[in-house]
């Protein structure tokens, strides 16, 4: 499939430069078929009725969860399902038990979700070691392996800065933590979807995931990979209907993974709507998706910082996906505003929910950054009008 197809399949592309895949990306109309079929034709509630449009929603809900652990190189019992990426992290940040004196290492310039769930541990004790990214954001696996002992519970990386856009080391960090016997936790919101993420390539104990971002699935969901050794480590967030093979009066028995994580009714068809969207994927073929993104992110850089009184943050050997910048002078939600009302292009402007990764890169007294994010439905020619735009914001407001 070419960009020029999938446009078609995205018709609110007619109407907007959409660029903030990073924040949600919009719905192809595959996916959103797919949901309502659902809805119109066997609505009904998974695992637990014996008629016939419960058997095809259970039916159903299972191929989506093979789909996606095919795509990501995992057994359908390592994917937990959730409703976020958040709630993928705090799924781990609460069922893994941690000890008075027990430190978690994490990076400078995460995301909020894979931050504040760890500093909230603190209460119990648990000492946050933080590891200083370098100028372009970029994590020194070297810094991490001076941090990581044998105190060390859990190490928790970003695979690409939502902020920044620079690709972390995770391979060698991975390395690190399995060497030191830690968990190891790699955040892959912005980067699932948009190149291959291996989780068993990837060493990781967790990898947690957002359908809704660059796997171009449906709001509404994520998801948690828990490697099958660390399962038994992990408690479930939520107790109740569906995580239970026996109970009692006085007590209970676990059901197997991945239903002793999934207590309550899922969110069937938005999981049904990732399956469809796990095939649309390999439609395009993530081969195709790299390339493409490999190359818009290259033009993007370069249409920025080619402005003067551009700041352009990142490396561009190392960005992916992402070019966050300021224009000296001008507030980033003044220039996110203005590139709306003049061209409907849609970049996202502050502090990115990772307050601490802007205060890093001395962006946060300027208010933060704007943030372009693209995927394969972009175009060179949306780029060039995002860098015309700008350029003459700049100049009009400078
Ligand atoms: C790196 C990173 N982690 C976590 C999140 C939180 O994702 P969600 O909104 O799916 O919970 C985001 C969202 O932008 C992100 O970019």
């Amino acid at each position: 499939m070419k960009t020029a197809d999938v446009r078609r399949d995205i018709p609110l592309l007619e109407e907007v430069i959409y660029l903030d895949a990073a924040s949600t990306t919009p719905t192809p109309r595959p996916v959103v078929e797919a949901m309502c079929d659902y809805f119109y034709n066997y609505n009904a509630n998974t695992g637990r009725g014996a008629y016939g449009i419960a058997i095809k929603a259970t039916h159903e809900l299972d191929q989506a969860r093979d789909k996606i652990a095919k795509f990501m190189n995992s057994t359908p019992e390592e994917i937990i399902f959730t409703k976020n990426t958040t709630e993928a992290i705090n799924t781990v940040a609460h069922g893994l038990e941690f000890q008075k004196g027990d430190n978690i290492v994490i990076p400078n310039i995460e995301h909020h979700s894979n931050l504040v769930p760890w500093l909230n541990l603190q209460k119990e004790g648990v000492e946050l070691r933080v590891v200083k990214a370098d100028e372009n954001g970029v994590i020194d696996p070297g810094d991490v392996e001076k941090l990581v002992n044998e105190k060390t519970r859990l190490v928790s990386v970003t695979h690409i800065s939502n902020s920044i856009g620079s690709v972390q080391p995770v391979h060698e960090i991975a390395k690190i933590a399995e060497d030191k016997g830690s968990f190891f936790l790699i955040d892959a919101a912005q980067s699932a979807g948009h190149m291959e993420v291996d989780t068993k390539n990837l060493r990781a104990d967790f990898v947690v995931f957002p359908g809704h971002k660059g796997l171009l699935g449906p709001v509404g969901t994520g998801f948690l990979y828990c490697a099958i050794d660390s399962q038994e480590e992990l408690k479930p967030l939520n107790l109740g209907g569906g995580t239970v093979e026996n109970v009692t009066e006085d007590d209970f028995k676990l059901t197997e993974p991945p239903a002793r994580f999934e207590g309550g009714t899922q969110n069937i068809a938005g999981f049904i709507g990732l399956g469809a969207a796990m095939d649309y994927l390999e439609r395009i073929s993530m081969d195709k998706i790299e390339r493409h993104s490999k190359k818009l992110t290259r033009v993007m850089y370069q249409e920025i910082q080619d402005i003067e009184k551009a700041r352009v943050y990142g490396s561009p050997e190392n960005i992916y996906g992402i070019v966050s910048f300021n224009i000296d002078n001008i507030n980033p939600h003044d220039m996110a505003k203005i590139l709306d009302e003049t061209k409907s292009i849609c970049v996202r402007s502050g502090f990115h929910c990772a307050i601490p990764s802007i205060r890093h890169i001395g962006a946060y007294e300027l208010g933060g950054t704007v943030r372009a994010s693209i995927h394969y439905y972009n175009t060179r020619e949306e780029i060039e009008i995002l860098g015309e735009t700008v350029r003459e914001v700049s100049k009009f407001l400078v």
